[in-house]
């Protein structure tokens, strides 16, 4: 655990520069507008530690795999967010010594990510190698206004210098991904152009996005202007040269106005024209207009989605901060988009589609959005039905059965561990469950006939085959499962999946009656497309009632999976805490024997499915599994939370929000370096909405239990649900509840 950046209710700040922590401040520190996103990197050139990483929505690259065993249904490529063009870069020459703090010596520093504004600053003061004192201060965004935009203010001043200056203001395209698997740069030169707007394009190997970026740079010294000098151009490169005599301490401002579209939008003809035209438009409004325009953008999100914590300002930071990066990733507006788990700070998953987004990210969107994005979540895996259906053929199974993949940014399966890809089925019953809670939640009963029934089918066909009937326990069993606690693999009958495999098929034949009933045609037409049987519902009641799940009678719990109580059972207070993390510290082989779970799995279904239960029954399943947790995967810590406030467990559920809301700031899992964990961003969200706020839908309504930890004064939100827009204050006695779109 770190504790480097200070606690403030709006801003993540770095006090002095900690070199050491350099690439986990670049994650804390990116922005993002849903479209376009970079991490929190220098502008200028810097030799120490650091990931330069820029990434655009959409764009990606098959790259191919490497396995060290290949298994048949292996697919052959990972598509990944690439790394794209480095636009805020700056090559920043002191008379001959080139600008690197990695080199200088450093006598003040502070680096501010302002949550509110979106707007990343930083300033310093150094001394270079040649001596020279130099203070910085520099600020950026991506524009929340138009996510077509991004600005860069840089200011210097050298203190004991006059002489030659020279800056390189650049568009770089020559970008290796750091996770390439063959060090294989991604990009082709496709065009660069330099009149009073340089433009800098480039197409993607294979897949053929093109992405254009346009960039005007002004150059100001003592308030003088300066000309361009010169353009500096290389493979993939280009960039616009300002070379002047500088006077002693004066003022040199520099400005980087940009503008980026892709093929993903546009076509390719109108990329460079419409670039062009925009970054001119704005370079004339000037870098501080477009602030104004973006920081008012933000303030009109905040005000949708912020989360007040009184009392407490490591929670509030915490929060907000969760949220701010939550806004960065998905904006909703495109049914083509999804949320990374790393989003755009980093390059670990590749930037693609796991459960998560529907086990854990739709809440938040439903509850801060307008109810189109939430939909629009769920119409991306509607588009991707046939190649989920094409994913299960080729694995073996038939008569339109789906399986979504584990990983993908465009429908087809990205993972290539058999234990997982093949394994970690109950991917489906999230994508199911989502359905559900939209619904619940939204009451869009449209959205079954339009898209959701086809995806349910599919699914629940997928159940059917993946079954089998078991003699010995006279029960339909699933074998050689992995559920949501990937330490343990290939397990028979693993409850969680089990489980939601039931609920699914119970909650398609549901459906389908409802929309035989209410849409006849629109049924008529799904079921001719899908080919259904009538015999189908009959198949799944069959397996309905004859699904077998392990339980412990005596324990009063249900158990992980058929042989969970043949393992050791140490909890994990009881390990020495020199073996923890487990995942760094121990064999795969040992882990998996052991009987710690990473991420909740029993619990997850409990959490899931509250309603189908007694509180006795949570709870003594959570007072069997939680000690037993070690929390290694960030998705684990909010549903504890959620749970252990509904079991009045205070001190718990305070210690699991904490820990999943700071997990990136306090970098918990000493994994933040390589991104932030986006989509456990928004599980922070439920663990305080539904956790601390205990807001549950129900029947069309909204239901509130608040437990409130004893160090918060109070705690306050807004939710958008159906035509209201509610805003909640609970303090430590009473419930305040106002519907805002009432008193307009
Ligand atoms: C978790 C998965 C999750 C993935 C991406 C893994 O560590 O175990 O449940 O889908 O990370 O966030």
């Amino acid at each position: 655990m770190k504790d480097y950046i200070s606690k403030d209710p709006w801003k993540i700040i770095e006090n002095g520069f900690h070199p050491e922590f350099n690439k986990i401040t670049e994650s804390l520190c990116a922005l993002g507008n849903g479209k376009m996103g970079l991490r929190g990197n220098f502008a200028e050139s810097y030799s120490g530690e650091t990931l330069q990483g820029t990434y655009f929505a959409g764009i990606y690259y098959p790259d191919k795999t490497k396995v060290g065993w290949w298994k048949n249904g292996y697919p052959e490529f990972f598509a990944k967010v690439l790394n794209a063009c480095n636009w805020i870069g700056l090559k920043v020459f002191i008379g001959e010594e080139e600008l690197d703090l990695h080199k200088c010596n450093i006598l003040s520093f502070q680096r501010v990510l302002d949550m509110r504004q979106g707007t990343l600053q930083r300033s310093c003061t150094f001394t270079t190698a040649n001596g020279h004192e130099i203070s910085l201060n520099t600020e950026r965004f991506c524009s929340f206004h138009d996510d077509e935009m991004g600005a860069l203010k840089f200011n210097i001043n050298a203190k004991n210098f006059s002489g030659k200056i020279k800056i390189e203001s650049y568009l770089d395209f020559d970008i290796v991904n750091e996770d390439s698997n063959y060090d294989e740069k991604f990009w082709n030169e496709s065009k660069i152009s330099s009149a009073e707007v340089i433009y800098n394009e480039a197409t993607t190997k294979k897949t053929n996005f093109h992405l254009g970026l346009a960039l005007k740079t002004r150059v100001t010294h003592g308030g003088k202007q300066i000309k361009r000098s010169s353009i500096g151009q290389k493979e993939k490169y280009i960039s616009e040269i300002f070379e002047f005599e500088y006077t002693t301490d004066t003022e040199v401002n520099i400005q980087k106005i940009i503008a980026a579209n892709s093929s993903f939008y546009y076509a390719q003809t109108e990329l460079e024209s419409r670039a062009i035209e925009k970054c001119a438009t704005a370079f004339d409004a000037g870098f501080e207009e477009l602030k104004n325009s973006h920081v008012n953008a933000w303030s009109k999100k905040w005000d949708q989605s912020d989360i007040q914590i009184e009392g407490d300002v490591s929670a509030q930071q915490g929060i907000r901060f969760n949220i701010f990066h939550l806004n960065q990733t998905y904006s909703g507006k495109d049914d083509r988009l999804n949320i990374g788990p790393k989003g755009f700070t980093g390059e670990k998953y590749g930037g693609s589609t796991y459960w998560d987004t529907e086990a854990y990210c739709l809440p938040f969107y439903l509850s801060t959005a307008d109810q189109e994005v939430g939909r629009n979540l769920l119409v991306y895996r509607f588009k991707h039905l046939t190649k989920a259906i094409e994913n299960a053929q080729k694995l073996g199974f038939e008569n339109g059965a789906a399986l979504y993949p584990m990983v993908t940014i465009d429908g087809e399966e990205c993972h290539n561990e058999w234990e997982i890809t093949f394994e970690e089925i109950h991917r489906n019953g999230a994508i199911a469950y989502a359905i559900y809670n939209y619904i619940n939640y939204t009451g869009d009963e449209a959205y079954l006939a339009e898209f959701g029934l086809e995806v349910l089918i599919g699914i629940s066909r997928f159940w059917t085959e993946r079954v089998n009937w078991s003699e010995a326990k006279q029960a339909y069993v699933m074998l050689g499962v992995t559920g949501p606690n990937e330490y343990e693999n290939n397990v028979n009958n693993n409850w969680y999946t089990n489980y939601i495999a039931k609920w699914c098929l119970k909650y398609t034949i549901e459906c389908i009656d409802k929309v035989r009933q209410s849409e006849s045609n629109d049924w008529q037409k799904i079921s001719t497309k899908v080919a259904f049987s009538e015999d189908e519902p009959n198949n799944w009641n069959k397996i309905i009632e004859k699904l077998y799940f392990p339980i412990d009678e005596e324990k009063g719990i249900f158990l992980q999976q058929d042989n969970f109580l043949d393992k050791e059972i140490i909890k994990v207070a009881d390990l020495d805490p020199k073996h923890l993390p487990i995942n760094q510290n121990w064999s795969w082989d040992r882990i998996l024997r052991s009987c710690y779970i990473k991420q909740a799995d029993v619990l997850q279904g409990l959490y899931f499915f509250e309603d189908h239960f007694d509180k006795e029954t949570i709870r003594k399943n959570f007072d069997f599994y939680e000690p037993l947790t070690v929390h290694e995967s960030s998705l684990s810590p909010c549903v504890h939370s959620v749970l252990a406030n509904y079991l009045d467990k205070k001190e718990k559920a305070y210690e699991m929000y904490l820990r999943t809301s700071r997990l990136d700031i306090d970098d918990y899992n000493n994994d933040t370096e390589d991104g932030l964990h986006i989509t456990s961003m928004a599980g922070t969200w439920i663990s305080i909405v539904e956790g601390f706020g205990g807001m549950r839908v129900k029947d069309n309504h909204l239901h509130f239990a608040p437990k409130l930890p004893q160090n918060w004064e109070s705690l306050s939100f807004t939710i958008n649900f159906r035509s209201a827009l509610i805003h909640i204050k609970i303090d430590q006695k009473e419930i305040y509840l106002e519907n805002t779109n009432l008193c307009q």
